[in-house]
């Protein structure tokens, strides 16, 4: 059997065992566009409908039980059922869902995050790391008086600032000058050619829906001295980053950003978004002042990822919860790396701390171009053996982990993937 017929049986087993989620994505195909409403989500022939969750455990629509590794794409950091957020949520809900007005608990999740990520002297909510990246490239051409956003081929930040793949038709219409990850010299002559028209350069530390891709810190820290020097907000995207160390990359690396960008996990596992930074960038914004920058947003301030996201930062996400969390996917990826490499498959895991993305080749990437060669088969045979082992993953091979993620599933884990590659055995070697 080769690689194409191995892919083929593996698809017919997995739509054999999963009835009930091709019916309820047949049935989501009347009223929404292939039964789909967050792209991602999405892989052929159909995705799971998941009916439960609990702790770092999943169940879908034919009753299969998994353990989560998929952790919603990082914004799941606490798991299914913490029951400090769950408290938190419901005692908000006992005092009204919808106050029309400030509330104390915006200001306090300020607060918490500005204690861990102090560049951020000021800073606003918004409903999602999308919204939050899109406003804070318009405070930069505002602030700037200048249009052009240097991005990273292969970066994301948000549906309509998408750079996989040479861009999505949907991104906002700026005018952007992309440039390759990891190269400094390249993005210096872009500056050079740009430099007096560049409203900002944005940047993930780590490129995350890029596959994972750790950004150099001489790479970072020159980003920041090319913006310095051209007059461009550097804005650093740190809505997956976060989570990588109590006060994000930026506090690994020593980097301060002039925006910063954050998302995910914050709001408790609900919906959130934040850009903030410089007081006298972001001071554009403050009503107060004539001529102040509108930004209203119905759920800016929403009761229920307010009361969320303060609880986990205040009860649940110490440093020492964070970083163990992070010292335990280091340790889990050498030793799915050890896996792959002891058995000669020519794969990887990329990442840092608790985030992963599997990669059809042999490592280490540095840029997205770097994965022409990949074999999808390869990684995509994998994720259906995972997934029948009780693995969730995403599609492309993404891992994060969650707090209640612990060494057992990190064994149940390493254990689906010994399973499957000695399973499959020459047919996944190189
Ligand atoms: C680095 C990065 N930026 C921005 C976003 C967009 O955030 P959201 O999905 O909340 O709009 C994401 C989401 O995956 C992300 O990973």
């Amino acid at each position: 059997m080769n690689l194409a017929n191995a892919l083929e049986d593996a698809r017919a087993r997995y739509r054999a065992r999963n009835p009930a989620s091709e019916r309820q994505l047949a049935g989501a195909a009347a009223h929404l566009p292939g039964g789909n409403t967050r792209s991602v989500l999405f892989f052929p022939p159909f995705p799971l409908t998941m009916v439960r969750g609990e702790g770092c455990r999943l169940w879908d629509a034919d009753g299969h039980g998994y353990i989560d590794a998929l952790g919603e794409f990082t914004a799941g950091l606490y798991g299914h059922s913490n029951p400090v957020i769950r408290q938190a949520i419901t005692g908000a809900l006992a005092d009204g869902l919808t106050l029309s007005s400030h509330t104390r608990r915006e200001a306090d999740l300020a607060a918490e995050i500005h204690r861990r990520f102090p560049s951020m002297a000021l800073m606003r909510f918004t409903n999602s790391g999308t919204e939050a990246s899109m406003l804070a490239i318009a405070l930069a051409q505002v602030h700037t008086g200048r249009r052009k956003v240097l991005v990273f081929d292969g970066a994301y930040h948000g549906g309509v600032l998408s750079f996989g793949g040479g861009g999505s038709p949907i991104n906002l219409p700026h005018p952007y000058v992309v440039a390759p990850y990891n190269d400094l010299p390249a993005v210096a002559a872009l500056v050079e050619a740009h430099g007096p028209e560049l409203a900002a350069i944005v940047v993930e530390p780590v490129l995350g829906a890029g596959g994972c891709i750790p950004g150099d810190p001489d790479f970072l820290h020159g980003l920041r001295a090319l913006a310095a020097r051209c007059g461009a907000v550097f804005i650093l995207d740190e809505i997956q980053t976060s989570r990588l160390s109590p006060g994000g990359l930026q506090a690994v690396l020593g980097l301060t950003p002039d925006l910063t960008l954050l998302g995910k996990y914050f709001g408790g596992g609900l919906s959130f978004g934040a850009f903030g930074g410089r007081a006298e960038l972001m001071a554009r914004f403050d009503p107060r002042q004539p001529g102040a920058l509108g930004h209203a947003g119905t759920f800016n301030n929403n009761v229920l990822s307010m009361a969320a996201g303060l609880a986990g930062l205040e009860q649940v996400l110490t440093p020492q919860a964070l970083n163990d969390l992070n010292q335990r996917g280091d340790r889990l990826r050498e030793r799915l790396n050890a896996v792959l490499a002891t058995a000669d498959v020519p794969a990887h895991f990329a990442g840092v701390g608790s985030v992963m993305n599997l990669h059809g080749l042999p490592g280490p990437v540095r840029r997205p171009a770097d994965l022409a060669g990949a074999n999808h088969a390869l990684r995509e045979l994998l994720f259906f053996d995972l997934l029948e082992r009780g693995v969730y993953l995403a599609f492309r091979g993404f891992i994060a982990l969650s707090l209640p993620f612990d060494d057992a599933a990190c064994d149940t884990l390493v254990g689906a993937l010994d399973d499957a590659v000695h399973a499959r055995g020459a047919l996944l070697r190189g």
